[in-house]
């Protein structure tokens, strides 16, 4: 191995440091160096000022790494693991082999043949298929690189170099193919203005609401296209299996089958709009600390049943590309793993779309072989001027190392996902901005791309997101108060603005996004204060706020005779490359940041209706303040992006009836959860082992499964008023257009599915298998919406965990209303991963289910007929 350094320039950061908010901020790297002033935008280029030379360190491996799997690490003992590198793949000749298109034909009705410019709608039972979208997409673009020379192909799987394009990816034109724009971010444009910063992915998920998602998806997505972008980088599906994870807040939770539907409807709405999503990061990719330079140990069953899942839905979405993440998986680099992009991605979860590497996740030229078709941003390290691909590939294919066809499948895959957005139709808007040089007027065209509606549905989703925990003696919503206190800096607006620290590096005011590359500006901020103090005037009340978090003696006065203090606290993190109070992505504990914890307990020493407000990445501890008796309500806002006051305001004052759900278990403490931040591990060549030892034990599967009591389980959350189940009923859906029943009675015998091209994403697995129908009613006093869950319980005997979510859906329901509810379960749902037979296989024993209003809130139950 040899070690790269590498010399990137870092703005410094906006003052943002004080007394009163402890904190800093290091960027490692950023690419806002050199911005010109915009008159017309009058952005500020307090970014530029003191440049800092911050060295860091890419570890490349001079010889691509093998294929061959590297012992895993058993043991879990405080020190951590280091592994040598795995064996190398040589460099000799290869042979290619295609992978063939999934050979099920559309059944009308189930599996039906569909453009992803029109998806089904939400909850339509059927099963999109577009095997022939693709296949009509591959005709298209062999047709076109049939016209290109070598070096033509080449350029198309290779970007151009960081920096050297409009956007944070760039693959060149050839000829009168324009080329492709690839720009982050999961929850929005970055580097762009006149965008919407939406909410975050775990605030997304929170929602628990299928048809929000999707609307999300879809917004954004025709943002994307209004900018000219291609590819959208994202959504982002890595698990919060480790609470303190940096990048959490960009995904969707801690639980596979939450992240696989919010994936799902996302990519479905997304598509939708006409941008190209972006599957990320392909595999295991849940900790910041030493993210390039680690290896995820982690077994088949829980890659196939946990990490692997969101994005075989993503691929059954028709996702048209999917990143590889930096972290190796048992020893080898995900981008050149031909286990996972090969095996897994190309054969058994029968992807037609292409491969990418993460911003410098490419290690050889080899990785062509083993399943990577595009390297980001192009060069080894950002600047370097070289590249694996360019003239290096074109080198391997000349002298026959890489088989010509494999780079025509590549160039192929990559074209093909353009045609199949139809992004080769003339309306289709060219790149109109420009990602590190925004105030260049000849390339910023500064378009406006907000929708008429999104404020509104950014809004929705940060309400459907908020999570009452707590409502002690029902003093939410609130009634006409005569007098109001808001107390913490995270009420109100940030002193520098919303947009002080480049990729939202700092923690300034209310927290409405996390850091890194997963962000985008916001165009405009709204904070509770500015909220709630206009809601407030119309009854009258008498307002008043105290944004300092330090001073506690005049936190606890101001609040002594009011009707209500609301205290808000927030906690941060991010992406690697920045590092905030010591936080060098991941967080460094899971407690209230800016004195939280001390200001809280201040101002219920002296009010007796304290209401907390949490805007937080992921889980906190709350055990210092939880039960104090004089704290009454707590809201879980999370991070709901740019119409966050408005969204808390609904909340409070009851215009939303609160709905969203724990997308991840709240714990006592942080022992609790079963996978730790993994923190040391040498040098930059040390490879730092992350065993995935729990297996399927995460989150509240642990917790079931060891008997912990959590403080709040995965899937809770309260409601203004109160619903009651009944009537559980199971019934088979009957297979009326008798396609693939064979394999449904090998199933029902307990044999493991076949496995091949597609295998895992087939109609017969998945199509609805069970239909479990119950009565939800409203039996409070107010409209409200619930989030039904099911969870599947199998036999001890599987070795699954006590109780897997399998299904949610939602409900609106008025008071005394009541509506009969369906949750469908395939044979995917029902069935584990059977390791020695390479299949999804029903299990041994009686399968029951359960329905209820969380993880642990089970209000009726059945059993599976098989
Ligand atoms: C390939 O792309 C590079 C820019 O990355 C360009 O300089 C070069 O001319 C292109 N080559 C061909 C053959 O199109
Ligand atoms: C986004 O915000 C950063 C940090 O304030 C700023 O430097 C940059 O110019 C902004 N970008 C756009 C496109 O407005
Ligand atoms: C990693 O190693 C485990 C244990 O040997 C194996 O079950 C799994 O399939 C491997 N996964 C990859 C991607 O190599
Ligand atoms: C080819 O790849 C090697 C790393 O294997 C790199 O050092 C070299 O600069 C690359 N050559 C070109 C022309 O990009
Ligand atoms: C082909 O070229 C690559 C890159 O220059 C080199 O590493 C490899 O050994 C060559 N193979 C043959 C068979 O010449
Ligand atoms: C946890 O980290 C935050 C942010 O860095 C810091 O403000 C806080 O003091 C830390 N909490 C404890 C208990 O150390
Ligand atoms: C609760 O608040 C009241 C003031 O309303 C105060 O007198 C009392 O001491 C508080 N209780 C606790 C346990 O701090
Ligand atoms: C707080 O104390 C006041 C005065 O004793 C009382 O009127 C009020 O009901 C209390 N509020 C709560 C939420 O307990």
């Amino acid at each position: 191995m040899a070690t790269f350094a590498l010399l990137v320039a870092a703005a410094a950061v906006a003052a943002q440091q004080s007394s009163l908010a402890p904190t800093t901020t290091t960027l490692d790297f950023s690419v806002t160096s050199s911005l010109p002033v915009s008159s017309q935008l009058s952005i500020q280029t307090s970014i530029q000022a003191t440049s800092v030379l911050e060295s860091i360190s890419a570890s490349v491996s001079d010889e691509p790494a093998s294929t061959v799997t590297a012992s895993e690490s058993a043991s879990s003992s405080a020190e951590p693991q280091l592994q040598s590198p795995a064996p190398s793949i040589p460099i000799t000749q290869y042979t290619f082999e295609p992978f063939p298109t999934p050979s099920q034909a559309s059944v009308p009705g189930v599996f039906v043949e569909t453009d992803p410019l029109d998806p089904p709608p939400v909850d339509a039972p059927v099963i999109p298929d577009f095997a022939p979208a693709w296949a009509t997409a591959y005709a298209k673009a062999k047709k076109l690189i049939s016209t290109f020379t070598l070096e033509e192909k080449v350029n198309v799987t290779t970007g151009v170099g960081w920096m050297n394009g409009l956007c944070v990816g760039n693959i060149p034109a050839v000829k009168d193919w324009p080329g492709l724009c690839l720009e982050d971010a999961p929850l929005g444009i970055r580097f762009a203005d006149y965008v919407t910063s939406f909410p975050t992915g775990v605030n997304t998920a929170a929602t628990f609401n299928r048809r929000l998602i999707r609307l999300r998806g879809l917004f954004m997505g025709r943002e994307f296209v209004g900018k000219g972008v291609n590819i959208a980088l994202g959504p982002m599906m890595n698990l919060g299996r480790v609470a303190q994870g940096g990048r959490n807040w960009e995904g969707f939770g801690a639980d596979p089958y939450l992240a696989g539907e919010a994936s799902y409807e996302t990519i479905l709405g997304m598509q939708e709009g006409g941008v190209q999503a972006c599957a990320k990061h392909i595999i295991a990719n849940e900790q910041e600390h030493k993210r390039t330079t680690s290896s995820s140990n982690l077994d088949d069953r829980t890659q196939h049943e946990i990490y692997g899942h969101p994005f075989l839905r993503s691929v059954m979405a028709g996702v048209t590309s999917v990143m590889c993440s930096y972290n190796q998986v048992n020893g080898t680099y995900a981008c050149e793993n031909d286990k996972v992009l090969n095996d897994l991605l190309k054969r058994e979860y029968g992807f037609q779309g292409f491969a990418m590497s993460d911003w410098q996740a490419t290690h050889s030229t080899i990785s062509a072989i083993t399943g990577l078709d595009m390297t980001m941003p192009g060069d080894v390290t950002f600047n370097s001027g070289d590249s694996y691909f360019g003239a290096n590939l074109t080198a391997y294919v000349q002298n026959g190392t890489i088989p010509e066809s494999r780079l025509d499948d590549m160039a192929t895959r990559i074209i093909a996902g353009w045609y199949l957005l139809k992004q080769d139709s003339e309306d289709y808007p060219a790149t109109n901005f420009n990602a590190f040089h925004p105030d260049d007027e000849a390339t910023n065209k500064h378009i406006d791309v907000q929708a008429e509606g999104v404020d509104r549905l950014v809004r929705d989703i940060g309400a459907a997101s908020t999570v009452l925990l707590k409502n002690k003696g029902n003093v939410l919503p609130l009634r006409k108060p005569r007098s109001l206190v808001l107390v913490g800096s995270d009420a109100g607006p940030g002193r520098h603005g919303p947009n002080a620290v480049a990729d939202h590096g700092g923690v300034d005011g209310v927290l409405a996004s996390g850091w890194g590359s997963g962000t985008a500006n916001f165009t405009y901020l709204v904070s509770p204060l500015e909220a709630i103090q206009r809601r407030a005037r119309k009854d009258h009340t008498s307002m008043s706020w105290f944004l300092d978090d330090w001073d506690l003696a005049r936190a606890g006065n101001v609040v002594i005779g009011k009707t209500a203090a609301l205290v808000f606290v927030n906690s941060d993190s991010g992406e690697q490359y920045i590092t905030v109070d010591g936080n060098e992505g991941d967080r460094k504990n899971l407690t209230a940041w800016n004195n939280g914890d001390n200001l809280i307990l201040a101002v219920a020493a002296q009010n007796n209706n304290t209401i907390v407000i949490t805007h937080s990445v992921g889980p906190l501890i709350v055990e210092p303040w939880i039960d104090h008796p004089n704290v009454t309500a707590v809201l879980w806002a999370g991070v709901a992006g740019t119409e966050t006051g408005n969204a808390i305001k609904d909340v409070l004052y009851g215009d939303w009836n609160p709905s969203g759900r724990l997308p991840y278990t709240i714990a006592k403490k942080v022992e609790d959860y079963s996978a730790q931040l993994v923190l040391g591990g040498g040098g930059d060549q040390d490879i730092l082992a992350l065993p995935y030892n729990e297996g399927l034990e995460i989150d509240y599967r642990h917790f079931d499964a060891k008997n912990i009591t959590p403080r709040f389980e995965f899937g809770f959350g309260l409601s203004y008023t109160k619903f009651s189940y009944g009537n559980l009923e199971i019934e088979r859906v009957p297979n009326q257009d008798g396609t693939q029943v064979d394999l449904e009675e090998a199933w029902e015998q307990g044999k493991p599915s076949p496995h091949g091209q597609g295998s895992s994403a087939a109609l017969w697995l998945h199509r609805p298998a069970f239909r479990v129908s119950f009565h939800v009613k409203n039996t409070g006093k107010l409209f409200g919406g619930d989030i039904p869950q099911l969870y599947v319980n199998f036999p001890k005997s599987s070795g699954e965990p006590p109780s897997v979510l399998r299904g949610f859906t939602n409900v609106e329901l008025l008071p005394g209303q009541s509506k009969r509810l369906d949750i469908m379960l395939s044979r995917y749902d029902l069935s584990v991963w059977d390791t020695v037979g390479q299949g999804w296989r029903k299990p041994e024993g009686d399968i029951r289910v359960s329905v209820g209003a969380s993880s642990r809130d089970i209000r009726v139950k059945g059993r599976i007929p098989v």
